[in-house]
């Protein structure tokens, strides 16, 4: 992603020391683009656990890197299963994290102590490299379906795009999931607008996909989380893409919540509802998403407070309900697949059945 000329990734390995990393603070979006330095696997941790970094694909990214850093000062096999079993526990939905620290379990276990830190660096690049490569291809098979609704359309209406949460570019590595054929249809000159759901509580919708969006020059429009059935059954929805924490063997869907919501109403206005996700995000260990996927529960504040910029500038907390009122935050739901026209992935789209994804993935079956 350019961003006022310059190209970044969502991650990356200071150039200056050559092994702290650096990411964007989201929890500054979008009042303020400030980049971190993380030294150590508790402060990956933190970064994790506070949202300073979120998005399936990129807090596996992220957690790759925090292994290395914390092999850096002991790379001994005890610190191994401690730094992965540590991480692992930041975050209990998206099955990125677990895929990513897995597979950096499995490079350096076996590697004599002295050899891990550097191993660990390249696996952590090896996988935000395959993540940016894997979030382009993701949007080269999301691109006809644009392109398809662009050529009913008479010449130069936009196509409407529904999504909910932000699957985007600062969600991942680079390019996004949901968002990247978005953007390929946008720079290839496909008229597109994007009905951008705000996405309580944590508004990762108004904050973090309107502020990608604009900064890409993307026509699109925030609106509340109640409002996607209203703009469908005015036909002004025409299709809704979403990304994903969890896939399981039968195309059950775990997403931001209110995902489901929007599922159920696009089925009930006959809005296509495709949903994109990398091969990192698939968990064929899982057949039932509802009885199967834990949901994340997170701090009562979150629903009870809202944090903005006022009009001199200053960042405030201020509540919103009402004193003594408790609240709950269920951070995720899950989307049955029967409700999902479809999945998008780096490999093509398919169905949303354990048929449709053993036809992409026979290697994980
Ligand atoms: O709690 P978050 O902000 O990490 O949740 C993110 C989402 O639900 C995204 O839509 C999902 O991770 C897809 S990321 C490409």
């Amino acid at each position: 992603m350019r961003i006022d000329g310059t190209h970044y990734r969502s991650v990356w390995v200071d150039p200056g020391d050559g092994w702290s990393v650096r990411i964007f603070d989201q929890t500054r979006l979008p009042w303020s683009l400030d980049i971190l330095r993380l030294v150590d696997e508790a402060q990956v941790a933190h970064a994790i656990r506070s949202m300073q970094v979120r998005g399936a694909p990129l807090i596996g990214a992220v957690a790759a890197h925090g292994v290395a850093l914390a092999l850096r000062t002991d790379p001994s096999g005890a610190n191994l299963d401690r730094v992965v079993a540590m991480l692992g526990e930041t975050r209990p939905t998206a099955i990125n994290l677990r895929w990513a620290l897995e597979r950096m379990r499995a490079a350096l276990h076996n590697l004599p102590a002295g050899e891990r830190f550097a191993a660990a660096q390249a696996e952590a690049a090896a996988i935000c490299d395959d993540d940016v490569e894997t979030c382009r291809r993701i949007g080269e098979h999301g691109l006809p379906l644009l392109r398809e609704i662009a050529a009913r359309k008479p010449p130069g209406a936009p196509v409407n795009v529904l999504t909910h949460c932000n699957a985007g570019w600062i969600a991942t590595v680079d390019y996004g999931t949901a968002l990247s054929p978005i953007y390929q249809a946008h720079d290839e000159g496909i008229a597109v607008h994007v009905w951008v759901d705000e996405t309580r509580p944590r508004n990762q919708g108004a904050a973090l996909t309107a502020w990608e969006l604009g900064r890409h020059g993307v026509p699109h429009t925030v609106i509340a989380d109640n409002a996607g059935g209203h703009l469908m059954q005015r036909a002004q929805v025409d299709i809704c893409i979403v990304g994903t924490d969890r896939v399981t063997r039968q195309g059950d869907v775990a997403n931001k919540i209110g995902t489901y919501l929007k599922a159920l109403a696009a089925r009930d206005n006959g809005v296509p509802f495709w949903v994109a996700l990398p091969h990192s995000t698939l968990d064929m260990r899982v057949r039932d998403g509802v009885a199967e996927i834990p949901i994340e529960e997170r701090a009562a504040a979150e629903v009870t407070d809202l944090t903005g910029r006022t009009a001199d500038g200053r960042i405030e907390t201020i509540r919103v309900v009402a004193e003594g009122s408790a609240a709950a935050n269920p951070a995720f739901d899950v989307t049955p697949a029967c409700l999902v026209t479809g999945l998008i992935t780096e490999r093509g789209r398919t169905e949303a059945s354990e048929a449709g994804l053993l036809a992409l993935y026979p290697d994980k079956a």
